[in-house]
């Protein structure tokens, strides 16, 4: 299991060789450290990067004008004016992005001066192939606490402490892997394990400093950050070789944004969310404040659906464990000071399908609800970690009264092992309320071919989860969106299954 618990007990006899195992434990902690720095670094780089890599693309846009002849330049007059625009409203999201990350407490310390050279890695990822699987994830907590989100709150699984080499290589793959998936279905993947302390309270004023470019961004919070140095984490040394493909993830977060927060995403969450929240209305119609029931949102993503659970009267906890999400979230739940705090323009990035360019150019401002005075109940918070490793822990087991999967089942590697854990994790008679497609993640023929993927039909999934004990107790297809621009001329539409199965 633990090689390095091996190690240490074969060296128990000697003092020097109890010295050099403790050595040893700190050099691993440390590389995982690094590789957790690095990590983190990569996505807070590719946030950074949003700016250049998009204006790269108004740039391009500008060139082939260039190339058109004169008569049709005359005609199409208009496009100059409108990739200023795109600037500007590239400028604004930009805005919306530095205050998110100036509002983000790392949870690690990220001045430390980390290099790791490819054959260190590889040498390390030798010595750790074989330390326990269970050495991933930790889980992070930010709840919401009476009517402020308070902050991110640590706790610890007991188990683990940090990410091993193993799995931050494979969070490297699944997010370069990810990103086709993502744009498919908006689902992107990343292992963390990281987890965030607590610093934010909720505290910032309500005084709004407008400037420019965030004039229409009547973001109070981002603008009071605004005015404080920049953290050192964010110097733009850090924006160094991000590969596009992070930018993308960047870009999907933002749709992402619109899915779970804005008016505009509505329909798509009434889509999606409404049938789960009535659903678990109607199984737990007598739900009492003083002991409300517990439910669980493995891959809560930007964490609306969680939130909404809460307000209905649940202990509710979001489990995410993409960053890109987590730091968007966060900054969504504890920072934002009101209804419409933040505008960004979520439709820029693509010139495809646009009736109008005023269509592509809508600004859309958001959250459409102020998240703390939303109504929650005591004890909403998110868990940073991959949904497995977290809750594959015993202190988990049957512990859950209810759990719900919303467009999450197919990022699985292997699916039986998501609906085990979610077996196990449910209390006797708790209930599984699933809705979603399944487009598996990792189905793409360009996973390496020691990535694991298990990809089966509805049916085969059913007989899985019949096969654990689940008693289907309803089912449906649902159709609905995902991410998808409402003004678009492409509506790509899934035909979801949603379901309830009772652990019996
Ligand atoms: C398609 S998105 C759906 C998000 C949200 N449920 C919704 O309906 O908008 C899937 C989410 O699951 C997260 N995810 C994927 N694998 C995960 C895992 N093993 N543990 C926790 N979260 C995971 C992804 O980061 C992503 O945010």
């Amino acid at each position: 299991m633990d090689r390095r618990r091996d190690s240490r007990r074969q060296e128990e006899d000697g003092e020097d060789a109890a010295a050099a195992a403790t050595t040893g434990e700190r050099l691993y902690s440390k590389l995982e450290e690094a590789l957790e720095i690095k990590s983190l670094r990569r996505i807070i780089g590719a946030y950074l990067n949003y700016q250049d890599a998009a204006e790269e693309d108004i740039r391009r846009y500008e060139r082939s004008f260039r190339k058109l002849p004169p008569s049709h330049k005359a005609l199409l007059s208009h496009l100059p004016l409108k990739y200023q625009r795109l600037r500007w409203c590239i400028s604004v999201n930009t805005h919306f992005i530095m205050s998110m990350l100036q509002a983000f407490d790392p949870p690690l310390d990220m001045s430390e001066d980390i290099y790791i050279d490819e054959d260190e890695n590889l040498h390390e990822d030798e010595n750790l192939q074989n330390v326990t699987e269970n050495h991933l994830a930790e889980s992070a907590k930010c709840s919401i606490n009476g009517s402020h989100f308070s902050s991110i709150e640590s706790t610890t699984s007991g188990k683990v402490d940090n990410v091993t080499d193993k799995s931050l290589e494979r969070s490297t793959k699944e997010e370069e892997i990810h990103m086709e998936a993502s744009c498919k279905s908006s689902a992107e993947t990343f292992v963390t394990s990281e987890h965030q302390k607590g610093s934010s309270n909720g505290s910032m004023n309500n005084e709004k400093v407008v400037c420019d470019p965030a004039a229409c961004c009547s973001n109070s919070t981002a603008n009071e950050r605004g005015m404080t140095p920049k953290p050192y984490w964010m110097d733009p040394s850090i924006q160094l070789n991000v590969p596009l493909v992070d930018v993308d993830k960047v870009r999907c977060i933002i749709r992402n944004i619109v899915r779970d927060w804005a008016s505009e995403g509505q329909k798509e969450r009434d889509q999606c969310y409404k049938p789960i929240l009535d659903e678990l209305n109607f199984l737990f119609p007598d739900r009492c404040k003083e002991r409300p029931p517990c439910c669980l949102v493995p891959g809560a993503g930007l964490g609306r659906l969680a939130l909404e659970i809460s307000c209905l009267g649940f202990v509710s906890q979001g489990n995410e464990f993409s960053y890109y999400m987590m730091i968007c979230s966060s900054f969504i739940l504890n920072y934002t000071q009101k209804a419409g705090d933040c505008t960004i323009y979520p439709w820029i990035h693509s010139n495809c399908n646009s009736i109008s360019d005023s269509d592509q150019l809508r600004p859309v401002s958001f959250p459409d609800i102020h998240p703390s005075s939303a109504g929650i109940t005591e004890g909403f918070s998110m868990c940073a970690g991959d949904f497995v490793e977290v809750y594959n822990d015993e202190s988990q087991e049957a512990s859950w009264d209810a759990v719900v999967t919303c467009f999450f089942l197919d990022t699985a590697h292997n699916i039986v092992e998501y609906i085990e854990t979610i077996w196990k994790i449910l209390k006797h008679g708790g209930v599984w309320i699933n809705l979603g497609p399944l487009l598996y993640h990792f189905a793409d023929s360009y996973v390496p071919e020691d990535e694991m993927s298990i990809e089966l039909s509805l049916e085969d999934v059913k007989k899985v989860a019949l096969h654990c004990g689940f008693v289907l107790e309803k089912e449906n297809i649902i159709e609905t969106t995902y991410t998808t621009n409402p003004r678009s001329m492409m509506q790509n539409r899934y035909y979801a299954a949603f379901w309830t199965m009772r652990k019996n």
